[in-house]
């Protein structure tokens, strides 16, 4: 077998643009490196990163080079990670993506965080709203799943409200800083997204 012959079995999909989507209260779209020193001071904060995956971002260069990451993935259909910007006053108040794209099974990730000045004001529900109709429509995903700290009642919340629904807990997934955590699963399937919006 020439292994040269074989043609790819993974399919190199894209993200069809537009990228840039709007919602009542915000714009989504790519991050520019002008963004860094917002996105740094968001993921730079405690409240934020309390049940997060990874150790604080260590200065702005860090989200510099995630950004600039982050378009490269954009291009090669890797991954789709948008700040979300307020329209009043005009600023970026967080990023909500998705990621670990699965063209064959149909299916990605979903992650999101906010500044936390803006919790309490129905902004994740408004972003990830807008991002669920974009995988769900335009990439014709047939799921879109999260993972989260046990812990983590604001974002069980959100997914909750969103219509994710609780689909197991993998114990003691993560260690980060030394912390043992557990992962709780959640899942939002294309026909319970389209029953939703329709309702
Ligand atoms: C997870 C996170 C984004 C949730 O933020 P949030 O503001 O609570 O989320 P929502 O947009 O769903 O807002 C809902 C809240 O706004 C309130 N709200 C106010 N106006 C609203 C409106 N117009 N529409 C909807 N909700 C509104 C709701 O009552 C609700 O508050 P409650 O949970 O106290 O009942 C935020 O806690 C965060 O960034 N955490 C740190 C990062 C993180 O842990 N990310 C998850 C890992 S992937």
């Amino acid at each position: 077998m020439t292994h040269g012959a074989v043609p790819p079995s993974v399919p190199v999909l894209s993200f069809p643009a537009p990228h840039v989507l709007r919602t009542a209260r915000l714009q989504l779209r790519p991050m520019r490196p002008a963004d860094a020193d917002a996105l740094h001071a968001i993921l730079n904060d405690p409240k934020v990163l309390r049940y997060w995956d990874t150790p604080p971002w260590p200065d702005v260069a860090h989200a510099r080079e995630f950004i600039v990451d982050e378009q490269r993935a954009l291009a090669e259909g890797e991954s789709l990670t948008l700040g979300i910007y307020q329209d009043e006053p005009p600023r970026l108040i967080g990023e909500c993506l998705l990621f670990a794209l699965d063209w064959d099974a149909g299916r990605a990730e979903l992650g999101f965080a906010l500044a936390p000045g803006a919790w309490g004001c129905g902004y994740l529900h408004e972003a990830a709203g807008a991002l669920l109709d974009y995988g769900f429509d335009r990439l014709q995903l047939r799921r879109i799943e999260a993972e989260i700290n046990v812990g983590n009642a604001a974002a069980a919340r959100a997914l909750e409200r969103l219509g994710f629904q609780h689909e197991g807990v993998l114990r003691e997934r993560w260690a980060v800083n030394g912390r043992i955590s557990d992962a709780a699963f959640y899942g939002l399937l294309a026909r319970e997204w389209a029953a939703r919006t329709a309702a």
